[in-house]
């Protein structure tokens, strides 16, 4: 494993991706980001034992499409469910990964997905009737949270107003208990997985018993080809996709849908864009998400290896900062500019290679329907200058609380 005396010293950084101070003001962790892409494709940080962060496109590309080189365990650099194990299938590599995956694919088939798009609609109008009459809004709880939490559920054919039981536990899980002692947050990270696992493994007992032509119904009864043979999906391994399936569908769409709020309140020329011609909303949307990713996966060195010019040790850790991928001069003109036509735009927002983010079209649609009924309903949105955003940052970076206010709906 690499330390930082054997890296030339101009490179080493004590940047801590879980560093809370990078949340506040909101362009922190960019800022800081640029700093670091400023001075290499590669830099080291002391933080979490020492680590590589790797900060360029090309770079960042080139790990995210050698799995043999770059496991994907572990994905964190920090622990936040101990003796929970991997999650499945996002930290095994390929060949163990494939059959997982493809276990999931129906789950995300286009049919799937197009037939999930109406009650996608239905879910956003009704958030949306929540607090359309009041003026104003606190955007994560009233709309944010609420929407990829119900669509998880529509996803797996679960019913919808068991959301209350997720909305709680997963806000803990990530960002644990606010103003808290670190152990008492983890403690209560525990106690709100062991809800989650609860509830995922009643929704499993019902469907053995009662299979339905529902999708986890199907994803329980059918044969994957795994361990080099066929067989059923066990408990542990469902529940472990299930809690996966949640959280990464879930605080990335959250601070998506956010980033979407306060870039567009911020640039009102660009927001009068999409309520003259909702057509570009397609593009807008990977204009958000290549401006924000909100994702900064880990990866780990199986043999040494070079990155960018660098020696990479057997061991060494490596966290990819696809938000500053995003921002790369040599793949996007004028990266900081936020153009609702950007095209091409191959930013990495979802990751690329074998891990690919398998939700990207569901996150898309939940995008789009949220950005087409907001700019129909509440099209002059602002954000409230006592009371701004509040941003959370670690390996996923995004919003945890969201005042805004508009034109009451009639
Ligand atoms: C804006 C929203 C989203 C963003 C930015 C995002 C980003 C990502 C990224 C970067 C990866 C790759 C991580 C890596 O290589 O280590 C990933 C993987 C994954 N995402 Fe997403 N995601 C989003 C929404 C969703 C949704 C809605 C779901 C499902 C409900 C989902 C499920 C998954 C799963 C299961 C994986 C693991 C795939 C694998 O290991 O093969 N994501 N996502």
């Amino acid at each position: 494993m690499t330390t930082a005396a054997e890296v030339p010293p101009d490179l080493v950084v004590d940047f801590d991706v879980y560093d809370p101070s990078l949340a506040f003001p909101v362009d922190t962790v960019q800022e800081r980001v640029a700093e670091l892409a400023a001075k290499g494709p590669v830099v080291y940080s002391t933080a979490h034992g020492g680590h590589w962060i790797v900060t360029r496109y090309k770079e960042i590309h080139e790990v995210l499409r050698d799995p043999e080189t770059f496991s994907s365990y572990p994905n964190n650099l920090v622990t936040t469910t101990a003796g929970f194990g991997k999650f499945i299938p996002i930290e095994l590599d390929p060949p163990e990964h494939t059959g997982y995956r493809l276990a999931l694919q129906p789950l995300f088939s286009p049919t799937r997905m197009k037939a999930l798009e109406d009650d996608i609609r239905g879910v956003v109008n009704e958030l949306i009737d929540g607090f359309s009459g009041k003026g104003e809004a606190e955007f994560i709880a009233e709309f944010a949270h609420e929407l990829p939490t119900r669509v998880f559920l529509a996803l797996m054919d679960w019913p919808i107003e068991d959301a209350p039981v997720f909305t709680d536990a997963t806000d803990i899980i990530l960002t644990g208990v606010p103003g808290a002692s670190e152990e008492e947050s983890n403690q209560a990270r525990g106690e709100a997985a062991f809800t989650m696992l609860g509830y995922f493994q009643n929704m499993i007992n019902e469907r053995r018993q009662n299979p339905g032509t529902d999708v986890t119904s199907q994803l329980i009864h059918t044969e994957f080809q795994l361990d080099g043979g066929k067989r059923l999906l066990t408990d542990e391994e469902l529940n472990r996709m299930f809690f996966l399936l949640l959280i990464a569908g879930l605080h990335t769409v959250q601070g998506s849908l956010a980033w979407s709020v306060i870039h567009l309140a911020n640039n009102p020329d660009r927001r009068q864009q999409i309520i003259d011609d909702d057509s570009v909303i397609p593009t807008a949307v990977e204009e958000i998400l290549r401006i924000e990713a909100a994702v900064i996966p880990g990866r780990r060195a199986t043999r040494a290896t070079e990155l960018g010019g660098f020696p990479i040790g057997e061991g060494d850790q490596l966290i990819l900062m696809l938000c500053s991928a995003n921002r790369d001069p040599a793949e996007f003109e004028d990266p900081k500019e936020l153009d609702l036509y950007r095209l091409p735009n191959r930013h990495l927002s979802f990751g690329a290679g074998a891990h690919r983010c398998i939700g990207s079209h569901l996150a898309r649609i939940e995008l789009k329907l949220a950005l087409e009924e907001i700019h129909r309903r509440i099209p002059d949105y602002a954000l409230v200058e006592s009371d701004p955003p509040v941003m959370h940052s670690s390996q996923v970076r995004g919003c945890a609380r969201l005042p805004i206010v508009f034109t009451p709906e009639r």
